[in-house]
Parts: structure tokens; sequence; C-alpha cells
């Protein structure tokens, strides 16, 4: 059984993304990433999202025949798609939040109201679904600073928000930019998580040219540029003092903290050990990384393997600090089977097996499944 069980308590999905119909019509619009395309002879729009997928893009424009991107299927705009998945795979909740990379290109005079429109276009589909839907909203962070604070105070007051998504650039400088620290603190007051994800990975060169030349697929990028991004971007936090600032701050991380839970004792030595740091980050005068862990954050339990995902448990000392998620609808099953995207999705059933073997079946099943996201998320079910 690797599907999430029948007949227990409410299975909550808290990595779950959309595109909303007037974000992939502004994608349509661009001819830099991030964007939409077609190509003859292949079924689907291509979404093409990644720095990693610009080589591939310049090839195809000069007509060779790798595509650069991924198939832009109904998944990701469509409602009625999303319940469906939901229900094919027993999940009670979602917690949707637009895809990567959310509204972090846009100019600012746009940020702002584009911002409003998805929010409100997610309010909208989770009031067709009472009970079944929240959502994490998306910020204009291109905006003024005072229009992104605007932001936060209207969608503290959206019935079914209960958080933001949030990319690693921030205002364009990262998350240990002390510029940001007003927006976290209003995130913080306004008891807004943030759900830290990855989107722009690492630099094109580390991967190599047979990586830029398509013969790996996204592999390098998604499982190795992403979540390396995201540990990057907590070590930046933590080094800069934010979650001591900041001490009401709740961050949510996707794929289980990147690499963080495995690397948290090196990043903890380093500190230690260096000399510049030694006066400014003086052991019993701050927080250790560990400590930070199992306060202020939070883990998805998107690792698809046992080891990883041991790593988190312990990492944020206990499973309590864990939630389900399955990443939909990026990985897809890619059989090549008509209508197999519309069945089981082995992706989900990595993680839930994971789950199984880490956690057993029992009442710390029920919670990293979706307990723990009911109280984290203060959600209230149908
Ligand atoms: N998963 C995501 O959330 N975004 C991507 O771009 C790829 C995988
Ligand atoms: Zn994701």
């Amino acid at each position: 059984e690797s599907q999430p069980l029948k007949g227990k308590a409410k299975v909550v999905d808290i990595h779950t993304h959309m595109y909303p119909p007037e974000y992939v019509k502004v994608l349509e619009s661009r001819n830099i990433i991030p964007l939409v395309r077609k190509f003859p002879g292949a079924p689907d729009p291509r979404l093409v999202l990644l720095d990693a997928e610009v080589p591939l893009l310049e090839s195809a424009q000069q007509g060779t025949s790798v595509l650069p991107g991924r198939p832009l299927t109904r998944h990701f705009s469509s409602l009625y798609q999303k319940i469906h998945f939901m229900d094919t795979h027993h999940i009670d909740i979602s917690v949707v939040s637009l895809a990567n990379p959310w509204l972090d290109f846009l100019p600012s005079d746009q940020a702002f109201p584009s911002a409003k429109s998805i929010n409100a276009s997610f309010s909208s589909m989770c009031a067709v679904h009472p009970g079944r839907l929240y959502f994490f909203a998306a910020l204009p962070l291109t905006a003024p600073t005072p229009q992104l604070l605007d932001c936060i105070s209207s969608i503290s007051s959206l019935p079914y928000c209960r958080g933001v998504i949030l990319g690693t650039s921030g205002l364009g400088s990262g998350l240990d930019d002390p510029a940001i620290l007003p927006i976290f603190s209003a995130l913080a007051d306004a008891d807004l998580p943030i759900f830290l994800h990855p989107h722009y990975g690492l630099p094109n060169s580390v991967f190599g040219p047979r990586s830029a030349a398509g013969e790996y697929g996204h592999v390098l990028p998604l499982a190795l540029g992403f979540p390396m991004e995201t540990t990057i971007a907590v070590a930046r936090m933590f080094l800069a003092g934010v979650f001591d600032k900041v001490p009401n701050l709740r961050i949510i991380l996707a794929h289980s903290g990147g690499t963080l839970p495995f690397l948290a004792g090196r990043i903890e030595s380093c500190i230690m050990h260096d000399g510049h740091l030694v006066n400014g980050m003086k052991k019993g005068a701050r927080r250790t990384v560990w400590e930070v862990l199992s306060t202020q954050v939070y883990l998805d339990a998107v690792v698809y393997g046992e080891v990883g995902l041991k790593a988190a448990v312990e990492a944020s000392g206990g499973s309590e600090r864990l939630m389900f998620g399955t990443d939909h609808p990026f990985f897809p099953p890619v059989g090549g089977e008509e209508g197999e995207e519309d069945g089981e999705w082995e992706s989900v059933g990595l993680n839930v097996k994971a789950v199984v073997k880490v956690i057993g079946e029992g009442e710390e099943y029920e919670g990293v499944m979706g307990g723990n996201a009911f109280s984290v998320l203060r959600l209230e079910g149908e």
C-alpha cells in the first residue's frame, strides 16, 4: 500500500501547486523565461521555467528535436484536475500555492495588481470547495515596500489564506537582506507562515555541458540545484540572525529543507571554527541551527526516500514538524500511456512509502499525513 490510507484521519497535502489561467496568459506573452511556447509537432505547449532549460530553448529555436521545459498539461491550471488528483490519492485537503517563479519576474508596477488578481483567483477556487482547499498567497516582491505590506495586510483577512509562498530571491538580494526584515515581521505578526520554495537552483556551469545539451534531462537542477538553493537561503538567514530578529517568524521548508537536516552539523561546526565569526556568533549567546530547526522551522515530507525523511524527523526534533506534500502537478508519471496522469502517481507513492517506513502507521503517521498541518496551519476541515 503506497497511497494514503483510507478511513484514517484526514490527509493534507501542503505542497501542491497551480498556475491560474491569467498567470499562464502572462507566460504565453513572454519570450524570455519563464515562458510558455508551442512547438510544431508537440501536442501540449511547453512550460520553460529554469535557467538550466535556456540552452535547450535556444537550440530548439534552431530546429533541434529535444524540446525544452515540460509539457503544460491541464493539471497545471484546472481546478477539476486538482480535485480529481486529490480524490485519486485520498487527499482530503490541499493547501495550494502558485508555482515558481511566482511574481518574481514582474516589473515593479505590475506586481501589486497581479498579486491581487492571483490571490483572488486562489480565494475563489478555495470557495468552490470549502473545507477541501486552502492556499499560500503570492507576494508582489518587486513592488514598492508599502504595497507589499499592504498586500500582506489584505491577504491576512482572506478566509482561506494560510501563509505565503516565497522563493529565495527576496527583494532582489536574498533573504538575508536587512531590507526584507519588515516583511518578515509583518508576516510573523499576521501569523502567516512562509512556505519557502526553490526556483533559481545553481549556476548552469556546475552541471556541465552535457546537462546543458539536454543529455541528463532535468535531473541535476531539480534533484540537486533546488535543494542546495533552499539550504543556502536558510543558512544565509541564520547567519544574518533573521530568526533571532524575528522570533515569531515561522517557515516551512520545501523538500524537507533541501539538505539542511544532513548539513546542520557541518554548518554549526563551520560557524564555531570561523575566526571571523568567533566574537559575533559566540556559543551560548546565540541559538544553534538545531534550536532554530526545532522551534521556527517546519519541513515538508517531499523527500522521496526513507533516509532523507529520517534525517528530517531527527533534525526537526520529532515528526510533529513534518507535513506531507505531493508537488503536484510536477513529477507526473512518464510511462507514455494514454490517461496515466489521471491515475495514481508514483511520485506520491514514494513519499507515502517513506513516511510509513520511517514513522509507521500509528498516530504519528496521521500527524505527518495531515494532523500536523491541521494545527500548524489552523485548518478547519469540512
Ligand atoms: N517542482 C516545482 O515545484 N517546480 C519546478 O519547477 C519543478 C519541480
Ligand atoms: Zn514545489
